[in-house]
C-alpha cells in the first residue's frame, strides 16, 4: 500500500482468481480484483475490487489509468481484449501472459489454427461453419460423431455431439444459444474417442539464468461431465512416450503464446498418441488439485512466474478433487456438511464465496484430498464434495 508497490489487477474474479490472489498477497503484492458483479470471490480477499463491465473497452481502459498496476491478468476469456492490445502496445501495463495471447484463446479458431495449421500440431479434425448448411458440409468430411461447439464459449455451453444427421438441427441451435458473444460461427470436430484427456499444466518462467524456461507438472487427468470438469487428479500415469509427447505439444503452444505464466494445456490421449485440444492461458479449474498435491499450487506457481521468480513444480504426493455444485437458484447459501467432509482423512475443502447458486448447476467449491495412490484420493475427495451440499440458507434456519 506504499507508492513503489508492485500492483497486480485481476481482470476475472473467480475461484480461481482468489488462490491467485492469496498467493500474491503472501508475496507481499497489492491487488486488485475486477469483475463484473460485486463480493465475486477474488474481490473477497483483494485490497481493493471494482465492478464493471469487462467487454468495455473503456471500462477497462478508465481502471488502468486510475490504478496503473504493473501487471493485468486476466483470470477469464470473456473481456476485451483488443483494449489489452492496445494496453501493452502504449505500455500502460503487463499483460500476463501477453495481449496476444488472451486474443488468440479468447477465441477457438485462434488457438487451433494457431496449433493445428502455423505448428504443425495433432488435433482432432475440424472445420468452421456460419450456417447450417456449412455445418451439414463439415460433417460430409469429417463424419460421425462429431462435436459442434460456438467459437467463443467455455464450460460446455453450447456444446454437444452430433452422433447422426438428426442431431444437426437442435445441435445448431443450442450453440447459438449457448455463445457469449452474438456470433453464430462454430468449429466442428470430429469427436475423439480418447483413452483419457489430461491437463498438462505448463510453466513459462524465469530461471537460474534469468532468461525464459518451461517447466512441466506431473500430468493432471480429469472427467467432464457435460463439457464441465467434475474431477481431477494427478498424477495421471501415462506411458512414457506419451507423456514426452504431451511435454512437447505443451511446449509449442505455450512457446508460440509466450509470455511468463501458468497454461493449462488440455490434451486428449489414445496410446502413445497426443492431440491437443485448447489451452487457458492462466491457472486451470482442474488444476485446483494442486492446492494438495504439489508443493506450490498452480496459483503459487502462477504467482511467482509473473512477478519474475523462480518456480518448483514437484508434486508432492497423489491427490484428487471433487467439485460443489448448488443446484438452485439464489441465496444466500448455506454448507451443511462441512464436518462431515473435513472428517475424512487427508482432506479438505475449499469454499469460493459466491452470494449466490445457480440452475442447473453453480460451482461452489472444491473437495481436495491426498492419499497413497490416486485411487484411494479419488474416493475421498468425491465423497468430501457428495456430503457438502449447498442450500438456500433460510431453508436450514
Ligand atoms: N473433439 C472432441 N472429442 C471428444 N471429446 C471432446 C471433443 N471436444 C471436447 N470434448 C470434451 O468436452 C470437454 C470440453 O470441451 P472443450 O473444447 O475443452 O471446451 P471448453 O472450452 O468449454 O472447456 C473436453 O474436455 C472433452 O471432455
Ligand atoms: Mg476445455
Amino acid at each position: 500500500m506504499s507508492a513503489n508497490a508492485t500492483k497486480v489487477m485481476l481482470l476475472g474474479s473467480g475461484e480461481l482468481g482468489k488462490e491467485v490472489v492469496i498467493a500474491l498477497m503472501r508475496l507481499g503484492v497489492e491487488t486488485i480484483a475486477v469483475d463484473r458483479y460485486a463480493d465475486a470471490p477474488a474481490q473477497q480477499v483483494a485490497h481493493r475490487s471494482y465492478t464493471i463491465d469487462m467487454t468495455d473497452p473503456a471500462a477497462i481502459r478508465d481502471l488502468v489509468l486510475r490504478e496503473r498496476p504493473d501487471l493485468l491478468v486476466p483470470e477469464i476469456e470473456a473481456i476485451a481484449t483488443d483494449e489489452l492490445l492496445r494496453i501493452e502496445a502504449e505500455q500502460l501495463a503487463t499483460v500476463i501472459p501477453t495481449a496476444r495471447a488472451t486474443r488468440l484463446t479468447m477465441n477457438r479458431e485462434g488457438i487451433r489454427r494457431l496449433a493445428a495449421e502455423e505448428l504443425g500440431l495433432p488435433t482432432s479434425p475440424y472445420r468452421f461453419a456460419d450456417s447450417l448448411d456449412q455445418v451439414r458440409d463439415a460433417l460430409r468430411e469429417i463424419g460421425y460423431p462429431a462435436v459442434m461447439k460456438p467459437v467463443m464459449s467455455s464450460s460446455g455451453h453450447g456444446q454437444s455431439v452430433i452422433r447422426t444427421a438428426d442431431d444437426v438441427g437442435p445441435a445448431w441451435d443450442y450453440a447459438r444459444s449457448g455463445g457469449r458473444v452474438a456470433t453464430t460461427r462454430v468449429i466442428v470436430e470430429g469427436f475423439v474417442a480418447f483413452d483419457y484427456e489430461i491437463t498438462q499444466l505448463t510453466v513459462r518462467a524465469k530461471g537460474p539464468s534469468g532468461a525464459v524456461e518451461t517447466y512441466f507438472c506431473e500430468p493432471v487427468g480429469h472427467r467432464q461431465v457435460d463439457g464441465d470438469y467434475v474431477q481431477s487428479w494427478q498424477p495421471q500415469p501415462m506411458p512414457d512416450a506419451a507423456k514426452a509427447e504431451a511435454r512437447r505439444v505443451a511446449e509449442a503452444v505455450t512457446g508460440a503464446l509466450g509470455g511468463l505464466g501458468i497454461f493449462g494445456v488440455e490434451l486428449f490421449v489414445q496410446g502413445d498418441q497426443v492431440l491437443f485440444s485448447e489451452v487457458s492461458p492462466r491457472p486451470h479449474d482442474t488444476g485446483m488439485v494442486t492446492m494438495a498435491t504439489q508443493r506450490l499450487s498452480e496459483f503459487e506457481l502462477h504467482a511467482r512466474a509473473i512477478l519474475g521468480l523462480p518456480v518448483d513444480v514437484a508434486l508432492r504426493r497423489p491427490g484428487a478433487s471433487a467439485v460443489i455444485y448448488g443446484k438452485f437458484d439464489g441465496g444466500p447459501v448455506s454448507y451443511p456438511g462441512v464436518a462431515a467432509a473435513l472428517g475424512i482423512p487427508e482432506t479438505d475443502i475449499r469454499l469460493f464465496g459466491k452470494p449466490i447458486a445457480a440452475l442447473p448447476h453453480r460451482r461452489m467449491g472444491v473437495a481436495i484430498a491426498t492419499a497413497d495412490d490416486v485411487d484411494t484420493a479419488r474416493q475421498r475427495a468425491d465423497l468430501a464434495a457428495s456430503l457438502v451440499r449447498p442450500q438456500l440458507a433460510s431453508q436450514s434456519g
